[in-house]
């Protein structure tokens, strides 16, 4: 999976298509999450030092083809333009005389934002046409959207068939921190794998099963597997018709001798609502009209316990309903506790909305070896799949072997 990178573009005097993930939070017209937009800006500032002019192009929410206003770029802009300290002008439309006329006017060093992608439902089609429409704004194109490239859209794939196509510094740095999760990561390698449901995250618990030696599961997933384990949840989130799968999930981690850790404690609640009443009660004794709405501190202590000698640890999703601050202690525990260890050297990933928001919330974000930009491309990155918008950019071609080492690999084959 060795990609092309926009380092291997020679962008002096070129427009460059950059598709980015701008899918950010936006509450009152603010942007209140920019980490996505502040992990972009290398390649922004890169391909502008190398004399590019930049056409930044993403998409906003699910408008399903539809103008929506709530979903338009321009807060997004706005942000953008405060961090790099010069105006990104938006398009009103990402097709139309109006953006043909502010790209002809586009000057190496300048940015130009398109309106939102998904105003088009071509763009979700991978309508051929349309990839074709945009690849004309440009003379090459880079990929920096990882959050997005588990999406075969007319953006992240359609149009790379009409340009040469490049991976971002964002987008390379996420293949290479996930894949050393995959490939090589150093012993023992810890998951730490949280959040609602576990429908979602069967594909990864199997994939990983290969490689950690420890898994911690929490969150309203776990009751999922107490209940396989013979508990009972009370009024508790739990997917029934995932019992099994959770069975065999546990059965597989027997085989082959993959320690796997749920909660022994739990928080339970009257009501998932801030300010109901709450208690902690071990996981055994979860009382029938009550939900489990975080770990408990014997959980968070065994949790840590387990994870002491681990020198590599991925987490995703919260532990606990952690919106609710009452019962965000298990997760924001976690991010503690995670932080600490990347501190003493650990290779600590984060990936995931609702984790990543926790490490966020707590400023811990910098300590994190790696806090991944993708929800969904994370995950499916890690089930193993290659992910259409990774693939559809140009390989590079292996190094050609010097004569002389070749000369001898033949001799030495002969002998054998
Ligand atoms: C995300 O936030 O996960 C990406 O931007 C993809 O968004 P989507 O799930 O609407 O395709």
């Amino acid at each position: 999976m060795d990609k092309l990178s926009v380092r291997d573009l020679d962008a002096q005097g070129k427009k460059v298509f950059v598709r980015v993930d701008y899918n950010v939070p936006i509450e009152d017209g603010r942007v209140v999450d920019d980490s996505r937009v502040r992990a972009s800006i290398p390649t922004i500032r890169l391909l502008l030092e190398n004399g590019a002019a930049i056409i930044l192009a993403s998409h906003l929410g699910r408008p399903n083809g539809k103008v929506i206003d709530s979903f338009r770029l321009r807060p997004v802009a706005e942000r953008l333009s405060a961090l790099l300290r010069r105006n990104v002008p938006v398009t009103g439309d990402a097709l139309g005389v109006g953006t043909n006329d502010a790209l002809a006017r586009l000057k190496p060093g300048q940015l130009l934002m398109l309106e939102n992608l998904r105003f088009h439902s071509a763009e979700e089609k991978n309508d051929p046409g349309f990839a074709k429409t945009l690849a004309g704004y440009a003379d090459a194109y880079v990929n920096d959207a990882f959050g997005t490239a588990h999406r075969a859209h007319a953006s992240t794939v359609g149009i790379t068939e009409y340009l040469p196509a490049y991976a971002g510094l964002l987008l390379q740095r996420e293949i290479e921190m996930l894949s050393r999760l995959l490939e090589n990561p150093e012993r023992p390698f810890a998951a730490v794998i949280g959040g609602a449901k576990v429908s979602g995250k069967i594909a990864v618990l199997e994939n990983l099963m290969e490689r950690v030696d420890t898994f911690i599961v929490g969150g309203g997933m776990a009751n999922t597997f107490l209940v396989a384990r013979d508990m009972t949840v009370g009024k508790s989130l739990l997917e029934r018709d995932r019992v099994e799968d959770a069975r065999r999930i546990l059965r597989l981690a027997d085989e082959k001798g993959v320690r796997f850790l749920l909660p022994v404690d739990a928080v339970v609640a009257k009501e998932v609502t801030r300010g109901a009443e709450h208690k902690m009660v071990p996981s055994h004794k979860i009382p029938n009209s009550w939900s489990v709405v975080d770990v408990g501190p014997q959980s968070r202590q065994a949790f840590e316990d387990a994870l002491a000698p681990a020198r590599t640890i991925f987490w995703n999703g919260p532990l606990g309903v952690f919106e609710v601050p009452t019962f965000g202690d298990g997760t924001r525990g976690m991010a503690r506790y995670l932080a600490r260890r990347a501190d003493e050297g650990a290779t600590v990933v984060v990936g995931g909305g609702d984790s990543v928001a926790a490490v966020e919330q707590l400023k811990l974000a910098e300590k994190m070896t790696h806090i991944s930009t993708g929800g969904g491309a994370s995950l499916e990155f890690l089930e193993g799949h290659e992910l259409p918008g990774i693939a559809a950019l140009l390989d590079r071609e292996p190094e050609p072997v010097p004569a002389a080492t070749r000369k001898r690999a033949v001799a030495t084959s002969k002998r054998a």
